[in-house]
């Protein structure tokens, strides 16, 4: 068998004798990798309008951007021929994010009992009380940076829900946090990372590690089945591939998973519904019915639809994950055209979910939208991912946004002091300044 290099990887002789034709049968090209990297958010918008794949033509491979709900199905159910990208694996190691195969397949199972109904329902008690906490923290008239507000917020319901405590991790945590936020958005923009942002990530790493391994070295056994005792039992008892270090990428992988995501649909949340009166109204008139305090019980959340789509709606416009990535492991069609083994495949939620043909007048805040049926295609919404890499904590992030948002709009009205801000691209869509929102009691 011969190899030969395209686009840095390795590919079969079979596929260069085919080059012609699929040179002739590629995506219409809108633009380069520089431009897209500039401004992908506006670019991703632009672009979109010439088709619903369209090509970004890369040095070392070409990307290629699919829009239609139908292609973003296709592409995330067959997790044999698309594979995720490996630039996560720099941060994230071997952690269930990145891996691929049986692999994946075993670390996923391995990890899910930590995430099923019951336990969910127990975290909630938890989530519950650390609302109240911050809620009771906040004063009237206070004007708050509410994406600082949430993050902390988030960390505390992580480290207390599946790593047994948050004493003296926060810190660390989230300066790491930023490391790694800064460096994807500098391997996504600048592609070649600065040496100073190579070495926060490096150090922020080193940190975080040195961390863990403090966490997992003051455990004695006697912890009742949280997310870290699972994962040192698999390390002790059974599993010989759960070796320290695949521990350490797991618990890093979910530090960054499992905060950061449900921080920012807060944070969005919050801001949008800091302008929408009528949407606040109803959401109270929600609360006043189902919710008997002024932050929920477990046993609220299932009656907390109204709630439940203002999330929906704050994650349809500001989605925390802005587009799925995906490499074809062999040359693939889609919508007719071939994308070639080893590109990249974008599956941009900032294009899918404001796109006109699926959503009526898509840049207002409408929580009503979600409410009953619809003939909107299946994958026009996919702020978790579909298929079965769809994210592993989407019933904890939803239960946790439910809790802190009521618990939160129950107490405070919200006024916008940051009026506008931009959005940048890092793992997550970020904004590009503090949001600041005034806090007035309620009663
Ligand atoms: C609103 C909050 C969240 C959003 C928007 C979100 C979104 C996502 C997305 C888009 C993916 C990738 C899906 C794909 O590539 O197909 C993902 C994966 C994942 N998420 Fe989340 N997530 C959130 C919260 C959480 C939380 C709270 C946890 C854990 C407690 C978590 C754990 C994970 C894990 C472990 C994966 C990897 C799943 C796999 O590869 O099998 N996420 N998430």
């Amino acid at each position: 068998m011969i190899f030969k290099v395209r686009n840095g990887l390795f590919c079969y002789g079979s596929y260069w004798d085919t080059d012609m034709s699929i040179e002739s049968n590629l995506p219409p090209a809108v633009g380069t990798l520089a431009e897209y990297t500039e401004a992908p958010f506006e670019r991703r918008t632009e672009w979109a309008t010439e088709g619903d794949v369209v090509r970004i033509t890369g040095e070392e491979a070409d990307h290629h951007m699919a829009v239609h709900p139908d292609h973003v199905g296709e592409v995330l159910f067959d997790t044999e021929r698309f594979t995720r990208l490996d630039t996560f694996t720099s941060v994230f190691g071997q952690g269930v994010l990145t891996v691929s195969g049986d692999q994946w397949r075993a670390q996923r199972g391995a990890i899910q009992p930590a995430f099923v109904p019951q336990k969910i329902q127990s975290y909630a008690g938890e989530m519950r009380d650390i609302v109240r906490g911050v809620t009771a923290d906040i004063e009237d008239g206070e004007t708050l940076d509410v994406r600082a507000l949430f993050s902390d917020l988030t960390m505390e319901v992580m480290l207390e829900t599946l790593f047994g405590g948050s004493e003296g991790k926060k810190e660390t945590i989230s300066e790491a946090a930023e490391q790694i936020t800064e460096w994807f958005f500098e391997s996504a923009t600048a592609g070649e990372v600065p040496p100073e942002v190579q070495d926060g990530l490096d150090s922020g790493l080193d940190e975080l590690t040195a961390l863990i391994d403090e966490m997992v070295a003051r455990r004695d056994g006697s912890e009742d089945g949280d997310l870290l005792s699972m994962l040192i039992a698999l390390g002790a008892n059974s599993d010989p591939e759960y070796t320290e270090d695949r521990i350490r990428d797991e618990m890093i992988t979910m530090l960054f998973a499992a905060h950061e995501t449900t921080a920012l649909t807060l944070t969005y949340a919050s801001y949008l519904l800091a302008d929408a009166p009528e949407v606040e109204r109803r959401l109270l008139g929600e609360l006043d019915e189902v919710v008997a305090e002024t932050v929920p019980e477990p046993s609220d959340l299932d009656e907390l639809t109204y709630t439940e789509h203002v999330i929906d709606e704050a994650l349809r416009m500001y989605c925390p994950a802005h587009a799925l990535f995906r490499v074809p492991t062999e040359d693939v069609t889609l919508d007719g055209y071939t994308v070639p083994a080893g590109d990249v495949i974008h599956l941009p939620q900032w294009v899918v979910h404001r796109d006109d043909r699926w959503w009526d007048d898509p840049t207002t805040f409408r929580p009503e939208r979600f409410e009953g049926e619809t003939e909107r295609p299946s994958y026009a919404f996919f702020p978790f991912g579909v298929g079965p890499r769809r994210c592993l904590g989407e019933d904890f992030a939803r239960a946790e946004a439910k809790m802190a948002l009521a618990g939160l709009v129950n107490e405070f009205s919200f006024d916008r002091v940051t009026q506008e801000f931009d959005m940048y691209a890092s793992l997550t869509a970020v904004p590009d300044r503090p949001i600041e929102l005034t806090a007035t009691a309620r009663r």
